[in-house]
Formats: C-alpha cells, structure tokens, sequence
C-alpha cells in the first residue's frame, strides 16, 4: 500500500475549519452514546476517526448528517454556527454521509440513485437526459467505468459506493463523511477507492474517514481523532501518529497489555468436522476443529468464507458433504437443526442478518429458544425477556 506524505494542517494553523464540532453528547434511552464530543477538521484534510466498536463514531456522524439530533453541543461550519435539525439541512450546508450500510436503492439505475430526492425537470416531466448526462460527467471525474443507465443492482459494492459519492458531489459536497468504507471491498477496490479519496482532497474537500485499521489511516490521514465510550481521547497529526499510542489511546491502556494472551497448547477432542462439504460457490471443504480451539478461517473477500460458515449452519443448502458433531453425523437442512444441534453463528452483518433491532435485547438473545418457551404455539414473552 503506497503511502502517501502530506504537510498536515495543524490546530495552530492559519485555516478557518471547515467544521467543528463542540460539547456534543448524546444518549439514547438515558444511555450516553456520547459525551462531551470535540471535532475540529479543516478544509482539504482527510481525517481519520477511530475507536473501539460502540466508541460513537457512527453516532457522532449521523448527528453531524442530521440523521440523529444531539442533545447538547453546537456544530461550526465555516466558523457559523449551525443547526443541523434534519439531512436536508446538513447536505445544504455542503455535508454527506456515506453509511457504514450502503445506501442505495438496487433496482433503480445509478442516475436514479443520483439524483434521487433533486430530480432535475423540465416542465412537469423528469429531465432524464440531463440527469444522465450530469450523471456521466460525475462518474467520469471519479474514474467510473460504468454507465449511468445501468442498474445499481448489477454493480459490485465498490462500484455502489462511487455512486453515493458521486450523489454526495453532485450536492457540491464540501465535507464527505465515509463510515468504514472498506469493509467490503477487496484490495484492488481499496486502492481504487484511496485514489478517489486523494482527488476529492485536492479538490479542497476534508474528509472524514471512519476506519479500524491502521494501515489505512497511515495511507490517507493528515490528522486522526480518537474515542473512547463516547468520550473524545484526543487528535494526533501525521507525524505524531504511532501504532502504539493509537492503541493506547482506543483501548486505554498500552499495546503490550492487548495482545498478551495465553496460548493454549493442548486442544481437546475433535468437535466438529466437516467433511467435503460444498454448495453454491463453494467446492468441497474439509475442517476439522477441537474442544477450546479458535480456527480462524482467512481468505480475501469473496474467497467463500462466510458461504461455507452459511453451509455448516444449513443457512444455504449444500450439494455434497457432511457434519459431524462430538462423532455423530448431523442431519442439517435448516438454521434450526443446526440450533439444535447447539451450533450458533454470528453473521458478518450483524443489523441485516443477526438482529431484530426493533425488539429488545432480551428477546434477541431468547429467539432462539422460542419452542422451548411456547405451549401449543403460543409464545410465552414474559419468560423470554
Ligand atoms: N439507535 C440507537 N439506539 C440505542 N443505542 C444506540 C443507537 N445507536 C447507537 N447506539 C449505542 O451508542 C453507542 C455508540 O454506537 P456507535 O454505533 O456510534 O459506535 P461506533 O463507534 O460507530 O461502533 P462500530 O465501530 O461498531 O461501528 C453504542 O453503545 C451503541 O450501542
Ligand atoms: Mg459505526
């Protein structure tokens, strides 16, 4: 990954931010997601924001789009004061958000998906030749080489991406949020993508770019923020960014402490063995793991991994193979045998795939225990939580 030098903006720089963010805290049901939240980005600048998973990236993000409204604090852009009540009002103040789940519709094509919400008209009718040619002239400044007409449901993630950037510029975008941008995208992808996030910096656009990994901060960041539960730990600028002191900051204590563990050396018995097992993209897989073992299962993306965890839970039918569990063949032909079977998964997905998000915790952890808890088919909510 090529690294790529840039003088940094500091605080004591000359420049007027672009934005600040001051005081912001937030809670949802009484519960702080943030607190007392600072933010200050210059123009022309990517910066990074980091922190643990649940730290309030995200939260901080979707206040600053006017997704979410803070409960206290106040946003600066060009030094005014703002107040950001709804989406509208932040892209008009020149401010996207791409989501950490993409945001767009599958069965529209990307001009649609563009220019959804500020159609361009003629009379009364859509201007659609119009819209597709500003479409083209976007896509072309981001290198896109696919066309406007398509349909976004026949382009990859990478390429869905680029057209909610392109929505964001066409909004003349003055501050581009990007909320983990690469986690699904292949490495080929991310450096496509890391060129597109150096042209938009050169055009004068600052960039705030939600990452856990640490070599994509080194490749891109002028400057990088940190929290930590909710609270603001403090900004480093390019030169002062270390491995150690980034841990340090995210987790609260040194590197050392975090990735000392004890080894176990000795597994248990076999527990689960896989045995040529194969099914939509996957040829036949063998994998064999034992009591108190972590296997990690690596691969680039699209490799097949979650395909083959999907195959083993009886989320996909498989063509060939079989599941042993403690040495007895399983028969799996849904989720729910495997469940019975006391086998659990954790999907990649965790909103999509893995959680009912308008119901409690409690009656997500005890889902899976429906049968136990109804008596001819009605269920007892009360005992589930
Ligand atoms: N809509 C919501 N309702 C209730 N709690 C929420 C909501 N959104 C976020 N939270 C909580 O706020 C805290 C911060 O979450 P947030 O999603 O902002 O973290 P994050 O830093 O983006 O994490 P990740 O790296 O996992 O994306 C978490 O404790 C989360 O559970
Ligand atoms: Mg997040």
């Amino acid at each position: 990954m090529t690294t790529d030098i840039q003088p940094s903006p500091s605080p004591a720089s000359s420049l007027t931010p672009v934005l600040e963010m001051r005081g912001i805290t937030k809670r949802f049901h009484g519960v702080p997601a943030l607190q007392g939240v600072n933010l200050t980005i210059y123009p022309g600048e990517v910066h990074a924001l980091m922190g643990e998973n649940g730290a309030g990236k995200s939260t901080l993000m979707k206040i600053l789009a006017g997704a979410y409204i803070a409960d206290e604090g106040e946003i600066y852009v060009d030094g005014q004061r703002l107040n950001i009540t709804d989406p509208s009002t932040a892209r008009r103040a020149g401010i996207n958000l791409i989501y950490q789940e993409l945001n767009v519709a599958p069965n529209l094509t990307v001009t649609e998906n563009i220019f959804m919400g500020s159609e361009l008209r003629r009379g009364q009718l859509l201007d659609r030749e119009r819209m597709n040619q500003e479409a083209e002239r976007v896509l072309q400044s981001l290198g896109a080489t696919f066309a406007p007409t398509n349909l976004v449901s026949t382009l990859s993630i990478a390429e869905q991406q680029v057209v909610e950037i392109a929505r964001a510029l066409k909004d003349n975008s003055r501050i581009l949020v990007m909320d983990e941008p690469t986690a699904a995208l292949s490495d080929r992808e991310t450096e496509r993508l890391f060129e597109v996030i150096r042209k938009l910096r050169q055009d004068g656009i600052a960039i705030i770019y939600i990452s856990h990994r640490m070599e994509e901060v080194y490749a891109l960041a002028n400057r990088v923020s940190v929290l930590r539960d909710g609270q603001y730990i403090g900004s480093l600028t390019r030169d002062e960014i270390s491995p150690e002191r980034l841990v340090q900051m995210m987790v609260g204590r040194p590197m050392g402490d975090f990735y000392e563990h004890q080894r176990q050396t000795n597994p248990g018995d076999v527990v689960l063995e896989v045995k040529n097992l194969s099914g939509g993209k996957v040829h036949p897989c063998n994998l064999t793991l034992r009591a108190g073992e972590i296997v990690g299962l690596a691969g680039l993306v699209g490799a097949g991994r979650t395909e083959l965890s999907r195959l083993i839970f009886g989320a996909d039918p498989k063509a060939s193979g079989e599941v042993w569990l403690n040495g007895k063949k399983l028969e799996i032909h849904s989720p729910g045998d495997a469940i019975a079977a006391g086998i659990g998964y954790v999907p990649e997905d965790r909103k999509d795939q893995g959680l009912f998000l308008e119901m409690t915790s409690g009656k997500n952890i005890t889902l899976n225990m429906l049968k136990q808890d109804s008596k001819v088919g009605v269920i007892n909510w009360q005992s589930l939580g």
